[in-house]
């Protein structure tokens, strides 16, 4: 059980309280059917082998967590979000409230980690990253799940899909969803302007110790994934 939460986790906490029941379908509807496909191709690249025991860390509702158990011998779902768990544990997952933060777990105990949608909600991503790697044997693997923001001709496409069709389709979907819809968009943006290209995103993933980072940007750069070695 989480006792410390930074104000910055707690947003995502509040965030994911009231859209945990239908999140799995509403995500991908928001996505255009995209971010289930991101979850797969992440999946199928990481390379873990049957016997590996993996942690897939801000699990939520365990989209990546069920595609993994179709494919390793062990996973275990991390999040912040009790309700997000819930649903996985709901699912059969092996569930530990945490932050990525602070994981309560021994150094080295998985062959691979994976990770979706986290570090936006994070001040310093970094140290999140040197705890994914803590808890990684030498030699595991991790993959990453993220929101691109595409370029060229396409940003403008894209911006207008964030500020207004997301909204628009937030406030449709209820509850929770509205605020989701405001949040993405500008939370999309500061991650980019922050880390703006291919270099400055494999820079943060080399500094947490990650050796041969690979990215891919499917979906007319609309996705991000990354993935890497702990040497
Ligand atoms: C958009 S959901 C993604 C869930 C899942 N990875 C997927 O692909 O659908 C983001 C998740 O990150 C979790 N999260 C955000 N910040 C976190 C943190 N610091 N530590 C652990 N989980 C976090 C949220 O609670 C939420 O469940």
């Amino acid at each position: 059980m989480t006792t410390r939460l930074a104000p910055t986790d707690q947003t995502a906490r509040d965030l994911f309280a009231p859209i945990a029941s239908n999140y799995d379908r509403w995500s991908a509807v928001l996505s255009m059917g995209q971010d289930p496909r991101w979850r797969a191709e992440m999946v199928e690249r990481l390379g873990a082998p049957s016997d590996a025991r993996v942690l897939d860390v801000a699990a939520g509702t365990g989209l990546i967590t069920r595609l993994l158990q179709r494919r390793v011998r062990q996973v275990v779902s991390l999040d912040l979000s009790a309700d997000m768990l819930a649903m996985a544990h709901a699912r059969g997952a092996t569930a530990i409230l945490a932050t990525a933060e602070h994981l309560p777990l021994a150094n080295g105990t998985f062959d691979a980690v994976t990770f979706g949608y986290l570090l936006r909600y994070m001040p310093e991503p970094i140290i999140a990253m040197r705890e994914l790697f803590r808890v990684m044997r030498p030699g595991g693997v991790i993959g990453m799940v993220e929101f691109g923001r595409p370029s060229g001709i396409w940003r403008p496409l894209w911006w207008l899909y964030t500020r207004l069709l997301l909204p628009a389709a937030g406030v449709i979907a209820g509850r929770g969803w509205t605020r989701v819809g405001w949040f993405l968009g500008p939370s999309i943006d500061a991650f980019f302007d922050r880390y703006a290209d291919d270099e400055a995103l494999a820079a943060l993933w080399r500094s947490a110790g990650f050796v041969d980072v690979r990215l891919a940007r499917p979906s007319l750069g609309g996705g991000l994934l990354m993935w890497a070695r702990r040497p």
